[in-house]
């Protein structure tokens, strides 16, 4: 996909780093990206419509009440390919994380669906107020791409995070996003993955083996192609997911409510969580001594997947995972059926080698009755191959 000619609409937020932006303008036209200005009414107090017309060779607009018929936050919206807003200062950023529209850049940025790249600036103490984290964390939450300030001088004699990052660096960003594929733009998806533990006693569990790595891929994939995510982690020792939503739970039933409660908000449940199959009939409230412990009753958990895929709604897709150590194929295909998925990964675990591991090896199953084999590939490209299949 050739970047000549992909438009770019360039909000410039009301800071002094707007000056810089005049420089990222030209680079990105010798890059081939057509650029349209958006500035804000209070960018202009820094670099005004003159400047930005004669660079950008485009009409200049700062508010909706402009070129009425034209429709102009539609017609934006519509035709460009990407957004980057740079610089954004603290009051842009939080306009944009609360939704509003109160200039024609904010209503662009509601109306279109594309990536978007913020480009904070501004001084290191409003850059590290909690209020400025927190609506930069939720702008990332819905899929924003918010790149980290530089560090170095600002204006006046402060020196800190807060900087407008080198030209360079936004370029490299703007063509990462163009390189990634933003399929998932606008989807929610919901990744559950490690496995459930059933207590015993205060100190003892029914547990398996799954480390949360290929739940955790799939979701850094999700977001990285534009997808809001949602992780629900069980005993998963990695916690960090950024830009993604991350619920930890322990047993079957706290990931059987937090499903219930969470699924149908959501575009997409990939369900790799190893979900423990039975549980102790009771819990015992006290240390069981050894010498008592020569026998577990169980009762057998419901299965989370066949249930909350029985209350789909159209449109709502699909993914299981199973683990087979034999028989692979054929005892996928009935778990493809019996739990009604659109996909299904099944993982070959006979050895146990995939456990913690890296990499994975098995087949992918369609609805379709298509299968494609994998052999030996990392977690990550799994992710990447499942997630095409959605498309
Ligand atoms: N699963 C679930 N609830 C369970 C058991 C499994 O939601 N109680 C889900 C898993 O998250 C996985 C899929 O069902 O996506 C298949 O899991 P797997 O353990 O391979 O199959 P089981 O249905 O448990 O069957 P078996 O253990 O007999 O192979």
């Amino acid at each position: 996909m050739s970047i000549s000619g992909r438009e770019v609409i360039l909000g410039v937020g009301g800071g002094i780093a707007a000056y810089k932006a005049c420089d990222l303008l030209r680079r990105m036209q010798d890059h081939g990206f057509l650029v349209t200005v958006v500035p804000t009414p209070a960018a202009l107090n820094f670099v005004g419509s003159a400047t930005w017309e004669a660079l950008s060779g485009r009409p200049v607009h700062t508010q909706v009440w402009e070129d009425i018929p034209n429709l102009l936050h539609i017609h934006l919206a519509q035709v460009t390919d990407y957004i980057v807003i740079a610089p954004a200062t603290a009051d842009l950023i939080a306009r944009l994380a609360h939704g509003r529209a109160d200039d024609l850049l904010t209503n662009v940025v509601l109306a279109s669906g594309v990536a978007k790249l913020v480009v904070p600036a501004m001084h290191p103490e409003m850059w590290a107020d909690a209020a400025t984290q927190y609506n930069v964390a939720l702008l990332r939450n819905r899929g924003l791409i918010v790149l980290e300030p530089d560090t170095g001088r600002l204006t006046g004699n402060d020196i800190g995070p807060g900087r407008f990052p080198e030209t360079s660096r936004i370029l490299e960003a703007l063509h990462e996003i163009h390189m990634t594929k933003a399929d998932l733009l606008g989807k929610k998806v919901i990744v559950t993955t490690g496995g459930t533990r059933e207590p015993i006693d205060p100190v003892r569990y029914i547990g398996n083996r799954s480390s949360g790595k290929q739940g955790f891929a799939i979701a850094q994939a999700a977001l990285a192609r534009g997808a809001q995510v949602c992780v629900i982690a069980a005993n998963c020792s990695e916690l960090e997911l950024p830009g993604a939503e991350i619920i930890p739970v322990e047993t079957t039933a706290q990931l059987g409510e937090v499903l219930k409660i969470k699924f149908p908000e959501f575009d997409i449940l990939v369900m790799c969580a190893a979900v423990a199959d039975a549980k102790p009939l009771l819990v015992s409230p006290e240390k069981i001594k050894k010498q008592k412990l020569t026998s577990i009753n169980l009762e057998a958990n419901p299965d989370l997947l066949a249930q909350v895929s029985a209350t789909r709604r159209v449109g709502q897709k699909v993914i299981g995972f199973a683990a087979e150590t034999e028989n692979l194929l054929e005892n996928a295909q009935a778990k493809l059926v019996a739990k009604n998925l659109d996909i299904l990964y099944v993982n070959d675990v006979s050895g146990g080698a995939i456990f913690g591991s890296d990499s994975t090896k098995g087949s992918i199953i369609l609805s379709s009755g298509t299968v494609i084999s994998v052999s030996e590939a990392s977690k990550d490209t799994l992710a990447n191959v499942l997630l095409d299949q959605l498309t």
